[in-house]
Formats: C-alpha cells, structure tokens, sequence
C-alpha cells in the first residue's frame, strides 16, 4: 500500500449547534474528508440528518465531502444527496436489493461510489461490484452510533479487503472505534481512510487529533 492515509472526521460527533463552525475547525485542523453519516431511524436505530444539512454545510469546506448513507432505501436520495455536494456517496449493500444499480447511479451522478461492509457482512458482498467501486467502507462497530468500541475481528476483514483490491484504485476506509491505539493497526491492516468521531471531536484539540491518528511512518 503506497497511498497516503486520509483522516475523515465524523461530524456525528460534532456539536449539532455549532455544526458549520464545527466543519470549518477539523477542515482547518487537516481534514482530508468531511464524513457525513444520515441515518434514517430504520436501517439504524438512529436519526441524524438530510441532504438539506449536506448542502448548508457544503459552502464551508472545499475538502471532499464522504456521505455514509446508512437509509433503506436509498436508491430514491441518490440524487438529493449528489445534487447537495456529496463527492463520495456510501451505501450498505443490506440496505437495498440492487446494490449494482445503486453504484452505477452514483458514478452516472458524477461522484465517487462506495459500498459498505457491516461487521455481520461478509466481504464477498463486493465481489460481484468491484469495477464498480471507488471506495470500500469496513465497519468496525455497527451502524447506528458514535463513540462504540473497536471489533477486532474488522482487521482481519479490512486484511482481506486489502487483498481483494489488489491493484486497483479503490480506496479502503475504516469507520467505528477509530483512535490513536487502533488507527495503526488498521492502518496496519491495510487501511488508508479512517473515519473518527469521537476520537477528533471529543477533544479541545482537533489538530492535534487528526495529527495523532495519521502513521508516524508513511509506507
Ligand atoms: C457509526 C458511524 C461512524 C461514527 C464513528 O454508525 O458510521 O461514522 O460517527 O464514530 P466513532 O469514531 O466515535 O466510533
Ligand atoms: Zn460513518
């Protein structure tokens, strides 16, 4: 792996009352990617936010903006989201019947397609899509909250994701539990985007943070 790993916070975990302000402080502190997780109340057990907040934040980054769609369905708020400023668009292959149809629409849109992998989701689920992927997305917790605990037997499938993606240019990012312990050893695994919530934006220093999540030995 020679790519540089990219830093994405999570606003998940950022104060929903200041969330432009928010997006402004991690772009300023080095943020390569704005993570941005919509969650619908039914795909998980959690409610954030819609493409309306997707395109208020938009104006205040220019870094690119990765929305993790955990919706069922998603197919009908492709475009919603696109047409808000998504730049990677994120979707779980659980969350609908045609997982190819729904990556083709997002690159048909002009953005970048991911598809991601619950920790019960075996990762034969991209196979049959991988000409059709910019992005591969490992979760490392279930869906649905911030702040959970790192499962460790994500490094195994962000190992074999590696192994996988093999020559092509497909990014692989890790989401959940990401923090200055267990970003090497995704790192390690093969990963080269980490998502963070907590980790960033529940400290008073979020340069510092990203800064300590990134390999201190680029390889
Ligand atoms: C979880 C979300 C994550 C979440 C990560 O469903 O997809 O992006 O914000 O939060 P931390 O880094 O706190 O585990
Ligand atoms: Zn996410």
């Amino acid at each position: 792996m020679s790519e540089r790993v990219l830093i994405a916070p999570s606003v998940l975990a950022a104060d929903f009352a200041r969330l432009g302000e928010e997006v402004r402080a991690v772009d300023e502190a080095g943020a390569d990617w704005i993570h941005l997780d919509i969650m619908d109340g039914h795909f998980v057990p959690n409610i954030s936010f819609g493409p309306e907040v997707v395109r208020a934040l938009r104006p205040l980054s220019a870094k690119p903006f990765d929305v993790h769609l955990m919706i069922q369905p998603y197919e009908p708020y492709l475009e919603a989201f696109a047409r808000a400023g998504a730049d990677l668009i994120t979707i779980h292959p659980e969350a609908g019947p045609h997982l190819h149809r729904g990556l083709q629409t997002i690159r048909a849109l002009g953005k970048r397609a991911g598809v991601a992998l619950n920790p019960g989701t075996p990762i034969e689920a991209i196979e049959p899509v991988l000409d059709e992927l910019d992005l591969v997305l490992v979760m490392s917790v279930n869906p649905g909250f911030g702040g959970q605990r790192f499962i460790r037997a994500s490094l195994d499938k962000i190992r074999r994701a590696r192994a996988l993606l093999a020559g092509r240019g497909i990014r692989l990012e890790v989401d959940g539990g990401i923090n200055a312990e267990t970003a090497p050893e995704a790192v390690a695994a093969g990963a080269d985007v980490l998502v963070a919530g907590s980790a960033i934006f529940g400290t008073g220093d979020y340069r510092a943070a990203i800064e300590g999540l990134r390999p201190s030995v680029v390889a």
